[in-house]
């Protein structure tokens, strides 16, 4: 097997390569004069079961030349071509609200499932979509981070209270709070606009003493955590611990957010808030895809 790596993650392939016994696949990347891509790959593919590890946080900036790497793989003799995306794009967008919008998790579907084999993700976006195969048409693997975030709030809160800000975050902070032995509660978010949110007051009752804990998939504009955050602070609750599976972290949404609460990520996307690692279950979903594949 071969790992691929056209993205700055390094630590999390190198991880990836050494719990998949693999080889990291040499890459030599560029752009021309006139901003489009040079890709070559430097190792012997052929007959290699190739995976591509490509964070798909700002996908326009990186989905075409992942693309053209696959398709290189392929030409080049690889035997499969997966991808591993610990945050995958575009699942926010599941609905047109207004005529003539793009469904934007549609297409994006499309092309990657005419692209690869199969696909490993960790907790995308599935609020409209009951599951990926709704969208996508190859194997995928969801792989969960409750269980990790659990562990984490195990070890290093005391008397947590899991909040989830919006009806969309039920599915994460209900089984992180099982999982932990916490109790929780889920708020009602109104989103008017990008950066103009309103989240419900929680039951301040049942929070007394305990360490409020907000959970969501995604902080993007931070907005609806500092929302939250406000409710929690204007009650006297001790400073909060926020967590998210995937921190985009968009223009000084972090800078924000650490001023009024401690900021914690899962290792989906690089950036100095991680502090829960993912590598272990992205690997056994990819042994298992390959498994699966080999065994038809
Ligand atoms: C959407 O419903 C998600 O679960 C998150 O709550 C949302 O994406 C967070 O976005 P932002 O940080 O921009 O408020």
């Amino acid at each position: 097997m071969m790992i691929f790596n056209p993205d700055s993650d390094p630590a999390l392939a190198s991880q990836l390569t050494r719990l998949l016994d693999a080889q990291a696949g040499v890459l030599e990347q560029r752009r021309f004069p006139d901003g489009e891509s040079y890709l070559r790959i430097h190792s012997d593919c052929t007959d290699q079961d190739c995976v591509i590890l490509c964070n798909l946080f700002h996908p326009d900036e990186r989905t075409l030349r992942l693309l053209f790497l696959a398709d290189t793989l392929r030409e080049c003799g690889a035997r499969s071509v997966g991808l591993v995306t610990p945050y995958l794009a575009y699942m926010r967008q599941d609905k047109r609200f207004q005529p003539g919008e793009c469904v934007s998790s549609r297409p994006f579907a499309k092309l990657l499932s005419s692209t690869f084999d199969y696909l490993v993700t960790m907790d995308p976006h599935l609020h409209r979509y009951d599951s990926l195969d709704e969208i996508y048409t190859i194997p995928s693997r969801v792989v969960q981070a409750a269980p990790l975030i659990a562990q984490w709030i195990q070890q290093r809160v005391d008397q947590p209270l899991l909040i989830g800000p919006d009806s969309e975050s039920e599915q994460w902070v209900a089984h992180v709070a099982k999982l932990a032995g916490a109790p929780f509660q889920v708020l009602q978010k109104e989103r008017r606009g990008d950066y103009d949110v309103s989240v419900s007051l929680p039951d301040l009752d049942s929070a007394a003493e305990r360490t409020p804990v907000l959970v969501d998939d995604i902080i993007s504009s931070g907005r609806t955590m500092l929302e939250t955050i406000k409710h929690l602070q204007a009650a006297g609750l001790p400073r909060a611990v926020a967590i998210g599976v995937h921190g985009i972290f968009a223009g000084d949404a972090y800078a924000q957010l650490t001023e009024v609460a401690d900021v914690v990520t899962t290792a989906c996307i690089p950036h100095l808030s991680n502090q829960i690692d993912i590598a272990a279950p992205l690997a056994e979903a990819v042994r298992e895809l390959l498994t699966d594949r080999d065994s038809h």
